[in-house]
């Protein structure tokens, strides 16, 4: 498995900034990422398989940290945003990082606290949380929740009348920008489900006069997935500035912290360009700093909650092709996973890119049409991908498919979920394990005739 004994030069791979920061070819044309190679761990583990590499992951937490540092003079933090994938061992390296945690559900909240992370430093978000999930985040006593609307709000008051320790909140504006991202992935418009509407302010901001257990902290917005233009960005702060001028006006209230939220993007075909997170942290410093100038506030903590541009390229996800059909115009390479792992190609017509693991370099000899495994003819993963000529049982490795992919999986048709394995200088860890078929049935009530 330790592929380090062969001779290795830096990936030529095409799109090599869509792939791993350890990806190589070795001499033979085959994949190696995380000093691993990558065909061979398909084979021991077993496919639809998941790669992470270690080193990619904490290289895209430090770059954040160190780049929102560079860019504002004030405090800074950043969190990670576990909906784009979260798992125990995860969380661990998050955590590691010294970065926050931004979770949306009692799910996520569980498997955070279960891996050890500090409660201190986990925010809560989402637009639906039960009153199960705000009893077991105020339990955790975590660091924040982030509240999205009047009815959450009332029902956190009534929670946290008789608490000693008020629990520290943010209200979650809709600042109205409509960022330019597919529909589904917009959030920070006026009619969006996400966020208080800016005119139910004033009712949050009365609500919280009467609540002494919680304890408004800070305005938090997040305009939506996969944006490369910096512009919204500034424009979100100047919204969140002029609301907060308005609670400090109008209510006395003080925020001391501007979350501006994630959606910072990712290149998935080797045509899009890399994101400069350097770029985005100094627009973002620069837009508060300046407002907060214009309007004689101290300069808040600023946070953002990246999730996919610190996942998505470090994952790999690696495929058997099984089957091939050759029709009049269109050759199909039929693969043993698809939307059940990664939806994203279904839901929003995501493009990939793919090589085969052991012809990483051979130049491309046909295009072809990769086809999921489940009964959906939307299930294509890739559409028109070039490749070297492939057969039955060579594997196919699809890179940048770390985000909203395993975190998004089901078990349609009943297919087990992937396992998933991290890779560092040689050495491979299984992190998650395939899904069996008793888990399948695990939950089924037994049958009692
Ligand atoms: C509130 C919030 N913060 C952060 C994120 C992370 O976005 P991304 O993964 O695009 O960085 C999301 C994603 O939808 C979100 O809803």
């Amino acid at each position: 498995m330790n592929a380090s004994h062969t001779t290795r030069k830096r990936a030529a791979l095409l799109g090599a900034h869509l792939w791993p920061l350890t990806a190589a070819i070795d001499e033979g044309g085959r994949l190696i990422i995380g000093g691993c190679n990558v065909a061979e761990l398909a084979r021991q583990y077993g496919t639809p398989l998941y790669l992470f590499d270690e080193v990619t992951i904490r290289e895209s937490c430090r770059t954040w940290c160190a780049a929102l540092t560079a860019g504002y003079q004030g405090e800074t933090a950043v969190h990670y945003a576990s909906k784009a994938l979260l798992n125990s061992a995860l969380a661990r390296l998050i955590a590691d990082e010294g970065l926050g945690l931004d979770v949306v559900s009692g799910g996520e909240l569980y498997v955070a606290l279960h891996a050890g992370f500090p409660p201190q430093r986990i925010y809560m978000h989402g637009n639906a949380k039960t009153r199960a999930e705000l009893e077991q985040a105020l339990s955790a006593e975590i660091g924040q929740i982030i509240v999205d609307n009047l009815d959450e709000l009332e029902i956190l008051a009534n929670l946290t009348l008789y608490r000693l320790r008020p629990q520290p909140v943010a209200l979650r504006i809709a600042p109205d920008i409509a960022a330019d991202t597919h529909a589904h992935m917009q959030t920070g418009h006026a009619t969006s489900k996400f966020g208080l509407p800016l005119d139910a302010l004033d009712a949050a901001a009365e609500r919280l006069r009467t609540a002494p257990g919680l304890r408004l902290l800070g305005l938090h917005a997040h305009l939506g997935s996969q944006l490369f233009d910096l512009d919204p960005y500034a424009a979100e702060i100047e919204v969140l500035l002029d609301t907060a001028a308005r609670l400090r006006d109008r209510y006395g209230l003080t925020i001391q912290e501007i979350n501006a939220g994630g959606g910072m993007g990712v290149p998935y075909t080797a045509d899009q360009k890399p994101f400069d997170p350097y770029a985005c942290a100094a627009r973002l410093g620069e837009a508060l700093t300046c407002r907060c100038r214009e309007r004689g506030f101290p300069l808040p903590r600023l946070v953002i909650e990246p999730g996919r541009s610190i996942i998505a390229r470090a994952g790999v996800a690696l495929y058997t092709i099984v089957a091939t059909k050759n029709l009049p115009h269109t050759r199909f390479l039929h693969i043993d996973g698809g939307m059940g792992d990664n939806i994203r190609p279904a839901l929003y017509g995501a493009r990939y890119t793919a090589v085969l693991a052991e012809q990483a370099n051979a130049p491309a000899e046909e295009i072809v049409e990769i086809a999921g495994r489940y009964c959906e003819s939307g299930d294509v993963l890739i559409h028109a991908a070039p490749l070297p000529r492939a057969r039955v049982g060579d594997i196919l490795a699809v890179p940048v498919a770390g985000a909203y992919t395993l975190s998004m999986a089901s078990t349609y048709n009943l297919t087990p979920r992937p396992a998933v394995v991290m890779v560092n200088s040689g050495n491979v860890r299984l992190i998650q394990r395939r899904e069996t078929y008793e888990d399948l049935i695990a939950r089924d009530a037994r049958d009692e005739t």
